[in-house]
């Protein structure tokens, strides 16, 4: 297929468009379908939910807690492997639970899509 030259700039505008968006953020790599897969498959999203609160607290508000914090990535690495024991909004405290991967990258990649919402 020959493109035209409008066809071209539009491609190239949305190219830009998107190479921009890519490098605003600092967790340029994360594929947000495989971190929900996994999160999914581990059960993650019985507790969890990207914007609101259910049994543990939104996505967005981890985010936001640990927004800036040069440690974020280690710590909820340690909060989705090493099952602490956390309060669940009804007040009861159960071990939290372990990420169903133990693939480093994977893990990294839901922490990365985490601290993204
Ligand atoms: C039984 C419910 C439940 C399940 C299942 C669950 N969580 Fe949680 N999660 C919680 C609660 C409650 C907290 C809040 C802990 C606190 O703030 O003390 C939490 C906190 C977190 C935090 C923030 C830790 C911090 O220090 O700020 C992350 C990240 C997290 N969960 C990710 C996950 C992932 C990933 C999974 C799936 C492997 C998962 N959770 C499964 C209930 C759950």
């Amino acid at each position: 297929m020959k493109l035209s030259i409008s066809q071209k700039l539009i491609t190239l505008s949305v190219l830009s468009v998107a190479a921009a968006a890519f490098s605003a953020t600092s967790f340029a790599a994360v594929d947000a379908a495989a971190a929900q897969a996994l999160a999914k498959k581990s059960d993650c999203l019985k507790c969890h939910a990207v914007d609101k609160t259910k049994k543990g607290p939104s996505y967005q508000k981890i985010a936001a807690k640990w927004k800036g914090k040069a440690d974020a990535e280690a710590k909820l690495i340690e909060a989705i492997t090493k099952a602490p024991k956390v309060k669940l909004e009804d007040g009861t405290q159960e071990d939290h639970k372990v990420i169903a991967s133990k693939d480093m990258a994977e893990i990294k990649n839901v922490v990365g899509w985490i601290l993204a919402q």
